[in-house]
């Protein structure tokens, strides 16, 4: 099947009692069983309910995984895959993370006698520096969050299995592309995370997150953990990230254009320093993310010309971009990353990093690119 029909498909074509073309919101938490241990297939919410069971499915399926589990936030699904580990593991992680998955790994995951060294994974010479003989998982983002670098999913997978052996985990955070746009079990991740707050669900109305993966063993293992720690999300939320995912392919396509259009008007503005966005020529991976990604997506960020005052008026003059955290919603929001999104970040690595006071992210939503690019300009003009 094409992504397009895969996505109005996955997961669930009819309930097999009524012919109903969406599954039932099972609000539940418990099941009957006709004697002890006899059951059929369900026993309690936690473990499993027929309203995620089917959701997990289409996550798999747009994935291309075998299995797929969801978790009650995206740092959820990333904290179950944290207790693969064990005390003395080390994990080296991108150094451009989300803040949450950095303060995760820095300020918890740590206390748990975990060692994390964040480097920079689009260079080949870092990541061997980084690899350590207690190396257990490279984790990465790409596009990275919010400087926009590709990382070569394929690259670092074979770097980290032959310095590591194949027991080291590849786990690649998905949430920016959507697995309309990048895959990257097939470019040889072990497992693959989203924040399905973002655009999955695509609504701005649900907080969730998900793992998908190929492994039996390890699929096993999570589900475990799933269970376990019980991060799970509630019915009527997996009823309506599904509903979400049957317009993923027409939203994402309509995210990719209008990060392009907007990206291109920015390049050209005298306002604007400079603009991040990986389908610019302009941008250092822009050949990389042609050949990994099958679009670059609706992320962009710009620096604007002058100082953290001069950014400020930029955000006060807009009125169709909201101030927002968040991104992959239908409706587009603008941000501060070094106030808003990655003020955990330490206040060096963010000057490491380029999140400088002018730096602005976007997520570009669904709207008519005429619309974005007058709004945008209307806020240049106070800069
Ligand atoms: C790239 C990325 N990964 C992970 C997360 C965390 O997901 P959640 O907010 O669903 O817990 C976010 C949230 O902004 C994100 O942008």
């Amino acid at each position: 099947m094409k992504k397009e029909t895969l996505a109005v498909h996955a997961g669930f074509e009819q309930d097999a009692a009524t012919g109903a073309v969406m599954p039932p919101i099972y609000q539940v938490s418990t099941y009957a069983q006709s004697a002890p241990g006899e059951h059929l297939g369900y026993e309690y919410s936690r473990t499993d309910n027929p309203t995620r069971t089917p959701l997990q499915d289409a996550i798999a399926e747009l994935e291309s995984a075998k299995h797929g589990l969801v978790f009650s936030s995206g740092l959820a699904a990333i904290d179950a895959v944290l207790n693969l580990l064990k005390s003395g593991d080390h994990v080296v992680a991108c150094d451009d993370l989300y803040g949450g998955t950095g303060r995760l790994f820095s300020q918890v995951a740590t206390n748990r006698g975990l060692e994390f060294t964040f480097a920079d994974l689009t260079s080949e010479e870092s990541l061997r520096a980084a690899m350590q003989p207690n190396t257990k998982l490279v984790w990465l983002e790409s596009p990275t969050n919010p400087m926009l670098r590709v990382v070569d999913i394929a690259k670092v997978a074979k770097i980290a299995k032959s310095v590591s052996g194949a027991g080291v985990l590849v786990a690649v955070d998905n949430t920016f592309m959507s697995p309309m746009l990048q895959q990257p079990l097939g470019l040889g991740a072990d497992i693959v995370m989203h924040s399905v707050t973002k655009y999955i669900n695509g609504h701005s109305d649900v907080v969730m997150g998900a793992l998908a993966i190929n492994d039996d063993a390890l699929h096993e293992r999570l589900k475990f953990l799933q269970n376990s720690i019980g991060g799970v999300p509630a019915p009527m939320d997996c009823f309506l990230v599904l509903r979400g995912i049957r317009t993923l392919a027409l939203r994402m396509a309509q995210h990719d254009r209008n990060g392009s259009a907007v990206a291109a008007f920015l390049s050209s503005h005298p306002k604007v320093e400079a603009v991040v966005y990986p389908g610019l020529v302009s941008h250092p991976d822009h050949a990389l993310a042609l050949r990994q990604q099958s679009g670059f997506g609706g992320m962009v960020s710009f620096y604007v010309r002058g100082d953290l005052n001069a950014a400020k008026r930029f955000l006060s003059g807009l009125r169709i971009f909201k101030i927002a955290e968040s991104l992959g919603g239908v409706e587009s929001l603008i941000e501060h990353p070094a106030i808003m999104t990655h003020a955990s970040v330490p206040p060096e690595r963010r000057l490491q990093l380029g999140i400088l006071d002018n730096l602005i992210r976007i997520s570009c939503g669904i709207e008519h690119s005429d619309d974005l690019i007058a709004d945008l300009e209307r806020g240049l003009q106070l800069v």
